[in-house]
């Protein structure tokens, strides 16, 4: 295994309070690691700090050997984008209600590639395929959608330009249970066809020990253990 993603050192406060404390976190390629803790343990914190949603006091990000900026540039957002991307627990608030699913999906090989498109098309219809939605997906908006729908849009929004590694906040939350063991096992599934790997945030311990090869757990800003 070659290492992905390293943590060193992180800390970050808002204010006068400390919410990340001195975080050190390897995730090796492929991979598969939880992240747990309380509420407000600061796991989303974290994950937007690697994410670059988030700039930080001190410590470093090192992805596939590079480190990463602790401010983040337009310019570092379109270049992490295609390595990284994030889905979060409510997948309509992150999807554009004015789009139809096809422009959703195409966005972001517009940001990155001057693929035609009918390219464009083609691979959404692909990734929608795979998510198990129907082609007739393409022409319509979120609104339209169920929970789970939306977060497998989301998905494959954030996989058509095939980053290596996926954060995901608590993206199964929100959803039926049936429907959150359908999800998992997807992730489970790409994890096995694409190499991808997954820092995954979630509250039940059931879930994260069938998904992770790994949970590291959060306690006020510190790791706990993992
Ligand atoms: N933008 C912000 N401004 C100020 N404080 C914040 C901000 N975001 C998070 N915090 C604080 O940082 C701490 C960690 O929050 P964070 O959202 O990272 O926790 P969490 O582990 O993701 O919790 P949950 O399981 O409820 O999602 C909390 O005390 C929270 O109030
Ligand atoms: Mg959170």
């Amino acid at each position: 295994m070659t290492e992905l993603l390293r943590v060193s050192g992180l800390c970050k406060s808002f204010g006068d309070s400390r919410v990340l404390d001195d975080i050190h976190l390897v995730v090796q390629r492929g991979e598969i690691v939880g992240l747990a803790g309380e509420s407000g343990s600061g796991k989303s914190t974290l994950a937007r700090c690697i994410t670059g949603l988030h700039t930080y006091d001190s410590g470093s990000v090192h992805f596939d050997g590079r480190l990463l900026p602790r401010r983040f540039s337009a310019a570092d957002f379109r270049a992490q984008a295609r390595h990284v991307q994030m889905i979060f627990q409510d997948p309509l608030s992150s999807l554009n209600p004015r789009l139809t699913i096809a422009d959703i999906l195409c966005e972001p090989l517009r940001l990155n590639s001057a693929l035609p498109r009918d390219e464009q098309l083609a691979l959404a219809t692909g990734w929608l395929q795979r998510m198990g939605l129907p082609a007739d997906t393409l022409s319509r908006y979120p609104h339209a959608f169920s929970g789970g729908q939306l977060q497998r849009i989301g998905i494959a929004r954030a996989l058509i330009n095939q980053p290596q590694l996926l954060v995901c906040d608590e993206p199964i939350s929100a959803l039926d249970v049936s429907v959150q063991a359908q999800i998992v096992n997807l992730l489970l599934d790409l994890r096995e066809e694409l190499g991808l790997t997954l820092l995954f945030i979630g509250h039940d311990p059931a879930m994260l020990a069938y998904l992770c090869d790994r949970i590291v757990t959060m306690d006020k800003g510190r790791i706990a253990d993992g």
